[in-house]
């Protein structure tokens, strides 16, 4: 019976998935591989030694022992961030070792160089892990989607982000308790900034953006906005007009420019997506053939993206034992196809708006802020007006049609500076279906 060797760099939350996956299902995989899939060495800093159901796995503390082993023929990278990981897998490329890695920040910022390398060297490079946990998003860009144009993609890429906000919605808890529960049940980044600011899903729909056009995207083509100014009134007012808000990552493909962001967004609460809740993750593609796609799922999580991390390592395993390496190109077009990225300018987008505007209750204000907007050619479809206490400001909420967001911009620059106005008003997008 043939082998198939994995070495280990990073015992964290996924790399325990992977090992425990691995030992799981050693069976099944051999099965469905045609070789045994053995761990064969683990390599991590933090800890002395490995819990006991790993006795037959090498252990060190140098990820050298991994890199340098001669007899293994795929080294997966959990320990995530940009050094040392980066080096790591450039000196596993450089060895001739195929590379599976769920980093979606080194990806995101560093992927020209790293699959340039494994293309020159001849070697795999699987990320299944890197976008959505366990839901297997990039294999449906890279095989079953590949018949297609792809002409949209709106997804929520991070579960901690849709925990805290589904938290907020159903039961009305305060961000940082919300948090501290997504930190304590693994879900989060290192640094839970990623997660709240939308850094995070920006690196994921970087890395999609990239499979889903052929073009070289960047984290830096995409304009990002987090849910930290995201307040419980704005949760409230959303319901009341039949909306949920959700951290989305958008992008909509014009054929000569595509559309790159993420920001809090207003969904219809009949949208499949407004109902995606806690830390689940969900990513619905339009292709010109196939239509309308949802892949829904676990976004995080120790055994859902172990289950990713573990596909990629068959994959290869197979692709090794058929001597078909890079059957299917990394970024699944080939790499003299993938061009540069046009991406349309923030000011040029088009969708409807929720405007919050915080003013003095006084005769005459309604009719100076809506004109305000008509100057800007913004055009409201409905308001409504709340105040708490008598003498203090009142919120004034009012829904759009499609505006221009250079309108936008201009409209709120003048209105925030009414004296009137008594805090900067609070603007979210709402999704829009529209993809021409
Ligand atoms: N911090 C990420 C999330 C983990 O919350 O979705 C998975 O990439």
């Amino acid at each position: 019976m043939k082998e198939i060797h994995v070495g280990l760099i990073g015992f964290g939350t996924v790399g325990k998935g992977l090992a425990t996956t691995l030992l799981q299902q050693r069976d099944r995989l051999r099965q469905r591989v045609g070789a045994a899939v053995l761990l064969t060495r683990i390599a991590d800093t933090a800890i002395t030694s490995l819990p006991e159901e790993f006795s037959s796995v090498l252990f060190s503390r140098d990820a050298r022992d991994v890199l340098t082993d001669p007899d293994i023929d795929i080294v997966v990278e959990l320990i995530g961030g940009i050094e040392p990981a980066k080096s790591f897998i450039l000196a596993a490329i450089e060895s001739g070792k195929h590379v599976v890695s769920a980093n979606k920040a080194l990806l995101a910022n560093h992927g020209r160089e790293i699959f340039a390398a494994a293309v020159k060297n001849k070697v795999e490079i699987g990320f299944e892990a890197s976008v959505g946990g366990g839901i297997p998003v990039i294999k449906a860009l890279k095989e079953g989607l590949v018949a297609n144009r792809i002409e949209a993609i709106s997804g929520i890429l991070n579960g901690t982000a849709n925990f805290i906000l589904t938290q907020m919605t159903d039961h009305g808890a305060p961000f940082a308790k919300v948090l501290k529960d997504a930190q304590a049940r693994g879900f989060a980044e290192a640094d839970p900034t990623y997660d709240i600011e939308g850094i995070d899903t920006a690196h994921k729909l970087a890395i999609l953006m990239s499979l889903a056009y052929g073009l070289h995207v960047g984290v830096g083509d995409i304009t990002t906005e987090g849910i930290s100014t995201i307040e419980p009134i704005d949760i409230d007012f959303a319901r009341e007009f039949g909306y949920r808000i959700k951290l989305l990552a958008i992008s909509r493909n014009h054929g000569s420019h595509v559309e790159a962001r993420v920001h809090p967004t207003m969904v219809p609460e009949d949208h499949m997506l407004a109902n995606i809740n806690g830390a689940f993750n969900a990513i619905e593609f339009t292709g010109d053939t196939v239509g309308d796609i949802l892949l829904y799922g676990q976004g995080a999580g120790m055994m859902a993206t172990g289950s990713a991390v573990a596909a990629d390592v068959v994959d290869i395993g197979r692709n090794i034992l058929s001597g078909s390496i890079n059957r299917v190109p990394a970024l699944s077009f080939l790499p003299e196809f993938i061009g540069e990225p046009t991406i349309t300018p923030m000011s040029a987008l088009t969708c409807p708006y929720y405007f919050r505007v915080t003013a003095l209750d006084k005769p005459g204000v309604l009719s100076k802020i809506s004109g305000i907007f008509g100057q800007c050619n913004i055009s409201i479809k409905s308001v409504i007006q709340k105040s708490r206490h008598a003498d203090e400001p009142v919120h004034i909420v009012l829904m759009s049609h499609q505006a221009l967001e250079a309108d936008v911009v201009r409209a709120l620059a003048e209105i925030d500076g009414l004296d009137i106005c008594t805090a900067p008003t609070m603007k979210i997008r709402i999704l829009s279906d529209d993809h021409e």
